[in-house]
């Protein structure tokens, strides 16, 4: 073979090899090119096992039986070419072996394999010329195995975020609903002890009045459970029905009030109603987001309180309500932090869910929850949400 068959026929395995990205490919292109122009008739590449030992990978011209035979790993010179030969049945007259050098480490053996008795015919500068393109290629598909490696740890460390994000939501929600239950519970044992002592003084008219209380609190528990499963992906969403926010304002406040006799607070509920446009909202959750912003104004209340108003109204793009208080207000730093879920400043008291999930559902609603707070001011909720489309 001529220099310039040589260079050609190292220029193409360069770039065959050049385009493989595993070791199971590089090996076989390498015994291949060696078997076609290097003039040994005979290839074996050894690779040397992760664990121990070491066999042949890849065999071109060789007899079966080579290909079975438990090698040395720590004998990958001249023995190794001395040992393949004898296991062919001394069908070969000479060997060449080439360690196979990547990354550093060396990672198995070429043996070439010769009939011919001239070692003229044996092209070794260019077998080892092959060999060394074969172990840049080796290196960088090492490289790209690792690169491979860490992207699919990097995939799972990814998925258990999510999962664990997923968890903490579910959490959450549980709170959430637990928080809302309580809300519920409360005023309806509240109105029970009412209508309990109203039938004692056969008062039936505030009896009737109370046990109609109870009902639509027992109705709201219903529409919390519902969520409940709308969450769980076991019911529809949350429906979202035209709202006429005035008829909300009064139905929260029956369920808020009986938290005034719980916490001593006493505060002179006002309603300023602007009987604004319908939204397009699930009712029970209007109602429990509208609870809370009232629970949190009693709660905040000191023991003589004074108002607490509620208004209704209409903007340019929507209709809105307000929660507004005349009580402590927040300190900037609070002020801040209202909106995260469980942040709260009642200690045991609170769960710090409330604000969270009344801004939960005006993001749904694609609503505004605003703030107005100042210390010793009070504090002013807005919720605000779009007009629905004609
Ligand atoms: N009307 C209000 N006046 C003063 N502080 C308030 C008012 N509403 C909410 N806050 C503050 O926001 C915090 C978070 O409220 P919330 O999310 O409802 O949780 P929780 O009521 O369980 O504390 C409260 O702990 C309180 O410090
Ligand atoms: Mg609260």
């Amino acid at each position: 073979m001529d220099r310039d068959r040589a260079i050609d026929a190292l220029v193409r395995f360069a770039r065959v090899v050049s385009d493989t990205t595993t070791r199971r490919e590089i090996l076989p292109l390498l015994a291949d090119a060696i078997h076609a122009h290097v003039g040994a008739t005979g290839v074996c590449i050894v690779e040397i096992g992760e664990a121990s030992g070491a066999r042949v990978a890849v065999a071109r011209g060789v007899p079966e039986g080579a290909l079975a035979l438990e090698l040395d790993p720590d004998a990958m010179g001249e023995e190794l070419g001395v040992a393949l030969t004898k296991a062919c049945g001394d069908v070969f007259t000479g060997a060449e072996t080439r360690p196979l050098v990547a990354s550093g480490n060396l990672f198995g053996a070429v043996v070439m394999l010769f009939r011919e008795e001239s070692a003229a015919a044996r092209l070794l500068e260019l077998a080892n010329g092959f060999i060394d393109l074969a172990s840049i290629a080796l290196e960088s598909a090492a490289q790209i195995e690792k690169l491979e490696r860490s992207h699919a740890d990097l995939r799972r460390s990814h998925e258990a975020l999510a999962r664990t994000e997923k968890l903490r939501a579910l959490g959450q929600m549980a709170a959430g609903v637990s928080h809302d239950l309580k809300n519920i519970l409360n005023p309806l044992s509240l109105h029970l002890q009412v209508a309990d002592r109203a039938i004692l003084r056969e008062d039936s008219a505030e009896a009737r009045e109370s046990i109609a209380e109870m009902k639509q609190v027992v109705v709201r528990g219903i529409e919390t459970v519902e969520r409940l499963r709308a969450y769980s992906g076991q019911s529809k969403e949350s429906k979202a029905e035209l709202v006429d926010l005035d008829r909300i304002v009064r139905e929260a406040a029956g369920i808020a009030k009986p938290r005034m006799a719980a916490t001593g607070h006493m505060l002179r509920f006002a309603f300023e109603l602007g009987s604004p446009s319908p939204v397009l909202a699930d009712s029970g959750e209007l109602v429990s987001a509208l609870v809370n912003l009232m629970v949190n104004a009693i709660d905040a209340a000191g023991s003589d309180g004074k108002a607490l108003t509620m208004r209704s109204g209409e903007d340019e793009g929507g209709s809105f309500v307000e929660v507004e208080d005349d009580g402590p207000g927040m300190p900037a730093d609070v002020e801040a932090r209202v909106f995260e879920p469980f942040f709260t400043t009642k200690g045991d008291e609170g769960t710090g869910l409330g604000l969270a999930m009344v801004y939960a559902t005006m993001q749904r609603y694609g609503g505004v929850i605003t703030l107005d707070t100042a210390v010793g001011r009070g504090t002013r909720f807005r919720l605000w949400l779009p007009r629905p489309p004609a």
